[in-house]
């Protein structure tokens, strides 16, 4: 019941004074007993929002592919931890899995490591991999994964932790929070708060200038180059957000596919904000581990074989099907701005004393 978070905020902020966007994404999203994941599966044309794997089995399918490639360029590890964070209802895992079975000594060698908070995406995710015979592990962060060579993937994980906003305004930087009025309603606000010196891009940002930070993230991809560089293996990080860092308010809330307030009903929609993937790969070199890219999806996907993989689905199908896999050929790849392929990038992390992996062999990190 979302009355009950708003209620629970509205008491925090009377105690604690103004609180932070990233500490409401977190309460929103997370919240034990309120939070949107941890009360739902939000996928789907009924649900929310559609993710990649949910669009077509191609898209877990060739991360598989990948993964089986990033795991050759490892010189072959057995066991391997195969670590999905974020993995929703498990489809992209499960699609993965079962195109592994090209590689039966991959498939063999692989170790699932799931990393998820939700109770109820957890048993869809054990639903969903029950058919794949392989054991399964979850976990409450990346922290519980157990030490060795690993291979990680996380697609629209990152989006959904916290970020911090801030706006310039009259010369100064204020901290965007979240306040209470007169009749205990949640509103957005701004109180004074400098930006720290290292998160500034210039020193004279336009007035109503936005900039969001996000710790969170950062810690997250510092933990995943920090295990990377000390154990080996490869990560794919898969999201929608921008190469380089800039300005710009880019925080969202999405219910029912549609857009809808940020402080509307918290705990009843998704809570998002774009990656930076300039912070992101920042963070895994100085764990000392090597980024690639980012590369648009589209590309990516298409240098893994999207068309041939789309062709051979086909097969001597009806025709109504393989229309419906052109169409999620479009989704996945397409540059238009309702379709994935330009506004969702890959960014690829592997240990430095691996070859690149692909698609970026030949590359120097
Ligand atoms: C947008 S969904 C993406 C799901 C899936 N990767 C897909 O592509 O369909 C975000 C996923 O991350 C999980 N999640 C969100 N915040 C998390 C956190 N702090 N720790 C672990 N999992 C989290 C959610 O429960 C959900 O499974």
């Amino acid at each position: 019941m979302s009355g009950g978070l708003e209620r629970e905020i509205a008491e925090i902020v009377a105690a604690d004074g103004p609180m932070t966007v990233a500490r409401f994404m977190e309460l929103a999203l997370g919240h034990p007993a309120h939070g949107y994941y941890m009360t739902r599966d939000p996928f789907g044309a009924g649900g929310d929002f559609v993710t990649a794997p949910e669009v077509s089995q191609m898209f877990g399918e060739l991360i598989g592919v990948w993964c089986a490639q990033a795991w050759q360029t490892m010189g072959t590890p057995d066991p391997v931890r195969l670590v999905e964070l974020g993995p929703g209802r498990g489809t992209l895992m499960a699609d993965l899995l079962r195109a592994a079975r090209i590689m039966p000594v991959f498939r063999k060698a692989i170790e699932v490591h799931l990393v998820e908070t939700s109770p109820v995406l957890r048993a869809a995710q054990k639903a969903a991999l029950e058919e794949a015979g392989v054991a399964v592990h979850w976990h409450d962060s990346l922290a519980g994964v157990p030490d060795g060579p690993a291979i990680l993937v996380a697609n629209e994980f990152f989006d959904a932790l916290p970020v911090r906003q801030f706006v310039f305004r009259n010369g100064a930087w204020h901290e965007v929070v979240i306040g209470i009025d007169g009749d205990g309603g949640l509103f957005l606000g701004v109180v004074p708060h400098d930006l720290p010196e290292d998160e500034r891009l210039d020193e004279a940002p336009e007035e109503g200038a936005v900039l969001e930070i996000a710790p969170a993230r950062r810690a997250v991809a510092h933990e995943i180059g920090r295990r990377l560089a000390r154990w080996g293996g490869a990560a794919l990080i898969v999201d929608y957000g921008h190469a380089a860092r800039d300005y710009g308010d880019t925080l969202q809330a999405v219910r029912g596919h549609d857009h809808v307030p940020l402080l509307d009903r918290p705990g009843e929609s998704d809570i998002t904000s774009h990656v930076d993937f300039a912070d992101l790969a920042a963070a895994l070199a100085r764990a000392g581990t090597a980024p690639y890219g980012p590369v648009p999806q589209g590309d990516f996907l298409e240098s893994l074989g999207l068309t041939a993989r789309a062709e051979a689905l086909k097969g001597g199908g009806e025709p109504d099907m393989a229309a419906e896999i052109d169409a999620a050929v479009a989704r996945l790849a397409g540059r238009g701005e309702t379709e994935m392929g330009s506004l969702f990038k890959v960014l690829v992390a592997a240990d430095r004393r691996l070859p690149p992996p692909y698609p970026f062999t030949g590359a120097t990190s």
